[in-house]
């Protein structure tokens, strides 16, 4: 049996042989991942009624009444029509109608962003691309090939990683979710005056489009999902029988969209944010959300 043999290594952090600037990606990956986590935890937090941050959003809870203030920053009021953030959707407010009905009160100062966002956190902390981008760029392990590693070497997904596995159970909220954010496209898409009758219009916001190209995205990227290409087709071991071609072709699909997976992911990724940031600048009035057509 002929022993496994290690090449000749550089050792300590950063050290290798490499002479190409392979730094770079894990460098750009390192700040676009670490802007979007920082963006994200600060507006889940906004919106939150304790400690310093009701100064910033002012909640959306109303401090428990179950009523959201003038002041909050997750949805575009002004037009008559309700452009919700995707970061704030489905709107869970504990106590109040729908879906916060379900949440104790007691949770009055948690922001609707927190009772949502471990979907799409697990969702991507979970997803096969996500996991070699931040192996790499945040935790070092490995940061590129043939670079030494900070902690010893890698030794793949074991232990405390096994959660990773937990993917595809993410990968079904993920799905679900994808209704919800399009009910909120629908949504958007009413407007009602405000002449006491509250009578409805149609019309098409700028934040519509944008809520619209977000579902897109997030589409490209869910539907590409190597667990998504599985559960539809990949489960088989054959595609002659019993629906087999329609299987297959949702297979060829999710495997069309899967070749650039990395590209929907950093997009997606990106969409989320500007759209949440687009709400937020509307909100704060420094943009407006012009109607395109139809509306009041
Ligand atoms: S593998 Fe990336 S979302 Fe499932």
């Amino acid at each position: 049996m002929v022993d496994a043999q290690q090449l000749p290594m550089a050792r300590g952090f950063g050290k290798t042989e490499r002479i190409d600037a392979w730094w770079k990606s894990p460098l750009a990956m390192a700040c676009y991942l670490g802007a979007a986590i920082i963006y994200a935890t600060w507006r889940g937090f906004m919106e939150a009624d304790f400690w310093i941050f009701s100064e910033f959003g002012n909640s959306a809870c109303g401090a428990a009444s179950g009523v959201i203030t003038e002041c909050q920053t997750l949805s575009i009021e002004s037009n008559g029509n309700h452009v919700l953030s995707p970061l704030y959707s489905p709107l869970i407010i504990p106590g109040a109608d729908g879906l916060g009905s379900m949440v104790p009160t007691f949770l009055w100062w948690m922001s609707p962003a927190m009772f949502i966002l471990i979907i799409p956190a697990g969702f991507r902390g979970t997803c096969y691309y996500y996991r070699k981008a931040y192996y790499r760029s945040l935790l070092a392990s490995p940061v590129a090939c043939a670079v030494s590693t900070p902690f010893g070497d890698y030794n793949g997904e074991r232990k405390l990683f096994l959660f990773q596995n937990l993917h595809r159970y993410f990968m079904y909220l993920a799905v679900a979710y994808l209704f919800v954010l399009t009910y909120d496209v629908y949504i958007s898409l009413q407007f009602h005056a405000d002449d006491g009758a509250g009578a409805l219009r149609w019309g098409l916001s700028m934040g519509t489009l944008i809520l619209l190209i977000n579902v897109i995205l997030l589409g490209g990227y869910t539907f590409g999902c190597h667990s998504f290409r599985h559960m539809v087709g990949g489960i088989r071991n054959r595609f002659s029988s019993g629906g087999g071609q329609i299987a297959e072709a949702c297979w060829k699909g999710c495997t069309k969209l899967n070749k650039k997976h990395n590209m929907w992911a950093i997009t997606s990724l990106f969409w989320v944010m500007f759209a949440d940031f687009y709400i937020y600048a509307c909100t704060e009035g420094w943009w407006t959300d012009v109607v395109l057509w139809g509306g009041l």
